[in-house]
């Protein structure tokens, strides 16, 4: 092989050294040295007579830049669409993270046999026939998509070289190996060399790349922070594993919006699309039971009703428990003291347990109205109307905050055959000719009184 150079840097102070020591002499920070290749052979890996190559680009003033010509590869998965806004941009770099068991592998295989167009479904993770059986259980008449078991870089440009695939798949960046650098898969420096070089492929051959990488425990993508940077767009698949839900969004899109969201359902033959999240999150009961309540709330650019649940019972130890499930526990105690302090609720020797159902995780402010009526509902044990719902943050002093795009909410809420909507008076509505009463409050009080 031609001549390589790798040198030592340190990833905080970027202080150089010939061989690798565990801690910097110059900041003083440990394990922060890592290797990385300085000078490697000119001739590209990929590079066959028969790949196009762009030629080298030149300034254009900006207005001159045609962006209409910028075609988006459609992925036939509505959902996978709409997160990446509008398709796959070609010569784009996707990193898909997510816990493992998520689905991640599932996903882009799904995808990958949807699509007519060439694909290469590279894996450093699983066999060729693990893979099939997968497939077999999703979609098991494509002709277009190719399996390649391969972790060396090198190798899958030959190998892409030879099959020209319109889009490329890596599961995982993290178990691909460079020659060019000595450390093992996984390890930053290998993480760095194998993007760059996917990137340098991407970019020159405007061939998308659509890359699976691993989460650490604290919810980062495993390896260098530098490696969301590298790349164009970053999705986040998430949910809860014993749930079946499960969310797509963009944490970073150079080509879109990072405020729409995919929802998809594991099934037994793969995810399936969810279009109307709503109607499946709404348990479709009879009766009416204390302690639940409907928000309406907005994911991304979504709106999304969900069931807020809870459960007001005595404690029987001296301190009460407080605990939350898709919902943060600080501010469910922060809602307990308001109620406490400006209803009189003496909720201070109760057990109160929160749940939203599906399994999801809800920061929407808007939330805060439901999780206050469902506590009081379970409280009093009487059971709020089925089709009220709620959509409004609730202050330190009680008084009911307006939340964002609140006409989009009302609009689902009545879409949904709810019949009341609670919400802020302070929030400016200027929908007319609405089927459903809006209720608009100001004081935690008035909920108090309207409701019991
Ligand atoms: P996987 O895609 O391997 O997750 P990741 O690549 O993120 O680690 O798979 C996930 C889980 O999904 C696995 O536990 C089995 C389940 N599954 C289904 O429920 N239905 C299916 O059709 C498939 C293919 C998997
Ligand atoms: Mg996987």
């Amino acid at each position: 092989m031609a001549i390589v150079k790798t040198t030592f840097f340190c990833q905080n102070c970027g202080t150089q050294y010939a061989k690798w020591q565990g801690q910097c002499n110059a900041c003083k920070e440990w394990n922060t040295i890592v290797e990385e290749v300085i000078q490697k052979p000119e001739k590209n890996d990929w590079k066959t007579p028969t790949t196009t190559v762009k030629k080298a680009s030149v300034p254009l003033r900006i207005k001159d830049i045609d962006v209409s010509k910028e075609p988006r590869l459609d992925t036939y998965d509505g959902e996978f669409n709409r997160v990446l806004g509008g398709g796959i941009v070609p010569g784009s770099l996707t990193l898909l993270g997510g816990e493992p068991g998520i689905g991640k592998s599932t996903l882009l295989l799904q995808i990958s046999l949807k699509l007519p167009y060439k694909t290469l479904y590279v894996s450093g993770e699983e066999s060729q026939k693990q893979i099939k059986m997968r497939a077999e259980r999703v979609n098991p008449n494509n002709n277009n998509c190719y399996i390649l078991t391969e972790t060396k870089t090198q190798n899958i440009f030959k190998q892409i070289a030879a099959l020209q695939p319109d889009i490329v798949i890596i599961d995982s960046i993290q178990t691909l190996h460079s020659d060019y650098i000595e450390s093992s898969s996984g390890s930053i420096s290998q993480i760095k060399e194998c993007t760059t070089e996917l990137i340098k492929f991407a970019k020159e051959t405007a061939t998308p790349v659509l890359l699976i990488g691993h989460i650490t425990k604290d919810g980062h993508i495993a390896g260098p922070k530098i490696l969301e940077h590298m790349v164009d767009t970053v999705l986040q698949f998430e949910g809860d594993r014993n749930h079946v839900f499960r969310i797509l969004r963009a944490h970073k899109n150079r080509f879109g919006s990072t405020n729409e969201l995919g929802i998809y359902e594991m099934q037994g033959s793969g995810l399936r699309e969810v279009t109307n999240p709503s109607e499946i999150l709404i348990s479709k009961k009879d009766e009416e039971l204390s302690g639940n309540a409907i928000a309406a709330t907005l994911e991304g650019m979504r709106p999304l009703m969900i069931e807020v649940q809870a459960l007001v019972s005595t404690a029987v130890y001296g301190t009460p428990q407080r605990s939350a499930t898709g919902f943060n526990a600080k501010r469910l105690n922060m809602l307990l003291a308001v109620l406490e302090k400006r209803a009189g609720f003496r909720l201070g020797a109760k057990d109160v347990f929160l749940n939203i159902t599906g399994g999801i995780t809800v920061d929407d402010p808007a939330i805060d109205l439901a999780v206050v009526a469902a506590i009081l509902s379970s409280n009093e044990d009487t059971a709020l109307q089925k089709d009220f719902c709620f959509a409004a943050e609730v202050g330190l002093s009680g008084e009911i905050r307006p939340v964002q795009r609140i006409e989009q909410r009302i609009l689902e809420a009545e879409k949904l055959g709810f019949s009341s909507i609670f919400v802020s008076k302070y929030n400016k509505i200027s929908l007319k000719n609405t089927v459903i009463k809006i209720q608009l409050i100001s004081k935690i009080e008035d909920l108090v009184d309207i409701l019991i």
